[in-house]
Order: structure tokens, then sequence, then C-alpha cells
């Protein structure tokens, strides 16, 4: 069995940092701490100065997801691709419910399509139809290891939405079975209201974009939400919460876990006033100076437990200067770019690496129930780990990426990229190196009072 030592890593757990040996046998981590035995043959990396990580789980992306006129760029092969060269080892897509399908079916086409992986992928269940055999399917589904499902509160005019009703419906057959409902909240009708004098007075501009979808469709919808998870008593994990008011309310509600998204605390909406102010449109949109301020905060003071890409990439033609806004593919690219940015903005700025880690490792392992396997560094673990040179900050990065997409919402912005990283105890990244990493497995989560 392959054998491998890190040897003299900084460690950088959920809680504590510290330097030891980590010892890697076949896929799993062995043991961990100071003259550990080794098995012969054992390949020895000196890892002195360096940070080690856990494998980065991103618990959203969309990879090759159909839309109007096609896909999304990335499909699942250059999608985790270019994750694992941005330190994500596992990636948590969505199935894609058609009409007339079932869940199952929808299920069994997807983990078909991600089997081109060559990173870790688990499936959240999108629920975008209400009916009674929809509704049995459920505790089918978290019996088989797929414990996590996807509603929407907009996208009535793509037959995604459901109403709070409906959730509500489902929300109570989740809680009984020890799931998890994400909601995407904004809610329709406010959106309805606000994008009116856009569509009437022909305001196509992307910097109209914001205003049709504005901060308080988060604010009614999250509210909603809210009341559904203290009545039902499900977990409910808010997708790419934006803005400062809707976390202000989203904390209210214990039963609420929230994610937000590198382009909402990076970016701002004065993109949108600029001459490829169209390749930013998003949805939910890019916020104001205040929000992003209010969401760094959420994230220090623990109120915010994931950080998601919302993985969903337009090429610069797809995105096509000069349609109304309203027609443009929705969606950013980051998947590559989600960790490389936030290290170099956790260090620029001082705070806690081990807060990266809880944020990007352990809490959405734990609230997605594959902590069992990952989101730590510890002995009987897969060994998903980065290996990371501090000091080695970029700004020139853009043209290294992996990614299908032919532009980038962080260039320029400064990047630290892994050096190493290991999926289950496998090589799989290696700057400037060309590997050809073996494939992923599809994961089965564990509900979440088995974890
Ligand atoms: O604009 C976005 N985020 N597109 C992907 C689908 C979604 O709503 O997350
Ligand atoms: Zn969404
Ligand atoms: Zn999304």
């Amino acid at each position: 069995m392959n054998s491998v030592l890190i040897k003299n890593g900084t460690i950088i757990h959920a809680d504590s940092q510290s330097i030891a040996d980590i010892l890697i046998q076949g896929e799993t981590i062995t043991s961990i701490g100071e003259n550990l035995v080794l098995p012969s043959s054992t390949r020895i990396i000196d890892a002195t100065g360096k940070l080690i990580f856990p494998g980065i789980i991103d618990p959203h992306t969309h990879m090759g997801i159909p839309i109007k006129s096609g896909f999304s760029a990335d499909n699942f092969a250059s999608g985790s691709r270019s994750a694992l060269h941005g330190g994500v080892t596992t990636i948590l897509d969505f199935t894609v419910l058609e009409r007339d399908q079932t869940l199952m079916e929808s299920l069994e086409l997807r983990k078909n399509l991600a089997r081109e992986s060559v990173c870790d992928v688990g499936l959240h269940i999108n629920i975008t139809r209400f009916d009674p055999d929809i509704l049995k399917e459920i505790p089918v589904l978290i019996k088989a290891g797929f414990s996590s499902f996807k509603v929407f509160t907009t996208y009535k005019e793509s037959h995604m939405m459901l109403d709070y009703e409906q959730i509500e419906v489902i929300a109570r057959i989740i809680a009984a079975h020890n799931g998890v409902l994400m909601v995407h909240a904004e809610d329709d009708g406010v959106i309805s209201a606000a994008m009116s004098p856009y569509l009437e007075e022909l305001e196509t501009a992307p910097r109209f974009h914001p205003l049709g979808r504005p901060a308080e469709a988060e604010v009614v919808a999250v509210r909603r939400l809210g009341g559904i998870s203290a009545r039902s008593g499900c977990t409910m994990y808010i997708v790419h919460l934006n803005t400062a008011a809707g976390l202000k309310i989203a904390t209210l509600y214990p039963n609420l876990k929230l994610e937000t998204c590198p382009h909402y605390l990076l970016l701002n909406d004065g993109v949108y006033d600029q001459e490829d102010g169209h390749m930013y449109v998003a949805s939910p949109p890019l916020r104001k100076k205040a929000d992003q301020e209010a969401l760094w905060q959420g994230l220090i003071d623990g109120h915010i437990d994931t950080i998601g890409s919302d993985h969903c990439p337009f090429c610069l033609e797809d995105k096509a200067r000069n349609i109304p806004f309203q027609e443009i593919p929705n969606g950013m690219g980051g998947v590559e770019t989600l960790f490389p940015v936030l290290l170099a903005k956790f260090l620029d700025q001082g705070l806690d690496l081990c807060l990266l880690t809880r944020l990007t490792s352990k809490q959405p392992a734990e609230i997605f129930g594959i902590s069992s396997r990952k989101g730590s560094i510890n002995p009987q673990m897969d060994a998903d780990l980065l290996i990371v040179d501090p000091h080695n900050v970029k700004t020139d990065w853009e043209g290294t990426l992996h990614t299908h997409l032919d532009w980038n919402a962080y260039s320029g912005l400064p990047a630290i990229f892994p050096e190493m990283v290991f999926r289950r105890g496998e090589i799989v990244a290696l700057q400037d190196k060309g590997l050809r990493p073996t494939s992923g497995v599809i994961l089965g989560s564990r509900s979440r009072n088995q974890e």
C-alpha cells in the first residue's frame, strides 16, 4: 500500500494549529504526531514552513447544468479538475429534475454524469415540482444516503419555484427523517414587483439587475423560511446569503444554517456600472459594500456556517453584451479560486485560519453528513489534504486556471494556490505539473443523527 509522510507542516485544524507529521496509508490518514513508525518505502515530503489544510468541501456547484441555450461552461470533468487545483477535493452538486421524472431518476442521471469527476462528489436532490409521489420518495432517498434537498422560492418562469406552503410540507417530511432542506431564498413576489418597471420601461442594462432583485426579496423569503424551520423543526440551509438585512433576520432562527459565497464577500454592485457589468449577472445579484462588511462580520461572529462557490460559469460569448439583463444566463465561476482568494484575504486581514477551516471543511462536512470521513485532519479520515506555502501570493494567476471559463471575476486579486493536493491519498494536483488523477467517488451522505 502506498504510504506518504508529510513532515513538519503546520496543520490548520478547526480549533487549533499544530506542527506535526501526518502519515497517509492508501486513501486514509493513519497517524499524526512525531517520530511515527513508518512502513518501509514511505515517501517523505518535507512541509517545513508550509500550512496543511483539510481538503476544501465546496457545498454548492452546478457542473454542466442545462439552461435555455446550452449548459454551464464546466462539465463534471473540467469543473472537478479545476476544483482540485484550487484545493477543493469534494464538491456537492445538484440533481436536475426534468418534467415527469422521479427524484430517483433525476439522481441516477446526474450520478452518471458525475462519474467523470476527478474530485469526490456528493449530490443534493433538487425538488422543483410538488406532487404526492415526490413526497413519498424523500424518505427513500434519505435512507439511500441522499439526505439534502433543495427548493427555490423564485424562478417561477423556469418552473422551478415552490410556494411556502409546499415548502413547509416538504420541510416536515425532511425533518422527520433527519435530512437537510436547502433553499434559494429570494421572494418571487418581491422580485416581480421590483422588476416590473424595468420590463415596462424597457430598461435593459445590467445595472438594473440588483434593483429588480432587491435585498427585500431575501429578507421576506428568509423570514418566511425561518418560520417554517421553527414550526417544522427542519434544519434549513440558506444558500448564497448576500445581504446584511437577510443575515440579521436569519440569525433569529436557530434551525437555519447559512452559506455565503466569495462573490458576495469580495465584489460589490459597483461592477454593474463597468463595461463588462453583464458578466457579473448572477442571482442573487452582487450587493453594496455595507452588505459585504456585514457578511464578513457574520463569518467572524460564527453566524455564517459555510462558503460555497455557487460555481455556475458562462463564457464571454454566452453572456453576450447588449442583451437585456433578464436574458443573460445567471451565474459566475469560482470553484478554483474559492480557497486561494479567501486564504490570501484571511492572511492579509490577520483573520484566524482555523475559522477558514471551519467554514470550508468542517462545517460543510457536518451539515451534509460526511464528517465521518471528510472535513478534518485526523486518523481514520480520508487523506484529503492541501500543502500551502503562505508566502506564495500571486496576482497574475488567471492564465494558469483549469476551468473552461474564458473570463474571471477575481482576476488580479491576490491568491495563494495550494502547491500539492491529496484526494484520498493520491496526489491529484501539483503546481505547474499536469497530472491525470483517477476518478472521484460519488458519496452517499449519512442523515444528521447518524453522524
Ligand atoms: O446565478 C446563479 N447563482 N445561478 C446558479 C443557480 C442558482 O440560483 O444558484
Ligand atoms: Zn440559487
Ligand atoms: Zn446555485
